[in-house]
């Protein structure tokens, strides 16, 4: 099959790949129909994430048709469409079993390449770095998903794949950080970043009653769709003194009930806080916890929605998806 292979540091090519096949009995076979590019494959194709292998498929957010399915897959078959969430879940660990399903402990086959940076691993991410678990990507004719039961959504007919694709990975983000906010009717929310998961955060916090989103971005074409699109009111980052000062002016003085940030690592600054936070990205001295934080003592205190042991701060999920 043909496949877009991440053969080093910004260089991607489409290639002919062994086509994927059956490996466990809860595995199936998806004929890709749409895949598309989350932000978080930014950080490995220009390097600043490691653990990517000369030949390995990218791509983590897509849909398909089941070709082929384990002999234990009992709820779907050949011909179902469907969408996939780029985390893979085992559907039956404790993790699973609270939903907590980035944090699978049994899809990510090399946990100790992250311990040392994360304090504990997260789940198998697809095409994303041997540290995720190396598993194969969607940018390609065919992938294989383990877990099918757990991880294939059907999808419902007369749905065009455009409508349902961002469910597997750019939609629940956004979502997510949407709900996080807790938001009251009529609330105004300021979203940072106008990408895939900032514009399901913009579309998402209207869902739950936002009276305004002001969306903030660079990129005229993002900050138009975050308009026309998604109905916020923009504001480009680059032409005003301060963010936070526009902010205000646009709310009375009082600032938004809530702020989502869709922006991630990497983010684009200016001025010496943004050189001293390159420098810092450059030598990999950025970490998500303080170091008290380091080593939670137990499994369950990691990542989502967990609570650190020493400091007693709430953390989110890894910055590393
Ligand atoms: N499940 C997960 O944890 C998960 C899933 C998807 C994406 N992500 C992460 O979410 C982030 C956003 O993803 P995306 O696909 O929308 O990425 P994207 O790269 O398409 O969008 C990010 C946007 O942020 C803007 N930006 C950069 N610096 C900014 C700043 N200082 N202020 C305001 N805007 C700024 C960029 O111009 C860009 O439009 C990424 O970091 C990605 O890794 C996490
Ligand atoms: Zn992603
Ligand atoms: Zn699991």
């Amino acid at each position: 099959m043909r496949a877009l292979v991440w053969n080093g540091i910004n260089d991607l090519r489409v290639e002919t790949v062994p086509d994927p096949t059956i490996v466990n009995p809860h595995d199936a076979i998806l004929r890709v129909t749409a895949t598309t590019t989350c932000g978080s494959d930014l950080h490995f194709i220009d390097g600043y994430i490691p653990g990517m292998r000369e030949g390995d498929v990218i791509g983590h957010e897509f849909m398909g048709e089941v070709v082929e399915v384990g002999a234990e897959v009992t709820k779907v078959k050949p011909g179902d469409r469907v969408v996939v969430p780029s985390f893979i879940g085992c559907g039956s660990c404790w993790f699973c079993r609270h939903e907590l399903w980035s944090l699978c402990d049994n899809t990510n086959p090399n946990p100790e390449l992250q311990e040392p940076v994360l304090g504990y691993p997260t789940a198998g991410i697809y095409g994303y770095t041997h540290a995720f678990g190396g598993y194969a990507g969607s940018h390609a004719d065919y992938i294989r998903v383990p877990h099918a039961d757990n991880d294939c959504f059907p999808v419902p007919a007369g749905l065009a794949d455009e409508q349902v694709l961002f469910f597997s990975d750019a939609g629940p983000t956004g979502y997510m950080g949407a709900e996080f906010c807790d938001i009251q009717a009529g609330e105004t929310v300021a979203v940072w970043g106008c990408g895939g998961v900032g514009l399901m955060a913009i579309h998402s916090a209207y869902l739950m009653g936002a009276g305004r989103v002001i969306a903030i971005d660079r990129y005229p074409e993002r900050l138009r769709m975050a308009r026309e699109r998604a109905g916020a009111e923009t504001i480009d980052y680059t032409a005003v003194d301060s963010v936070v000062e526009e902010l205000r002016e646009l709310t009375g003085g009082r600032g938004p009930d809530s702020c989502i940030e869709c922006v991630g690592m990497e983010a684009h600054g200016t001025g010496l806080d943004y050189a001293y936070d390159r420098v810092k990205q450059i030598l990999h001295l950025h970490s998500d916890r303080a170091t008290p934080c380091a080593r939670p003592p137990s499994r369950a205190g990691r990542a989502a929605s967990s609570r650190c042991w020493a400091c007693g701060a709430w953390s989110t999920s890894s910055r590393w998806a």
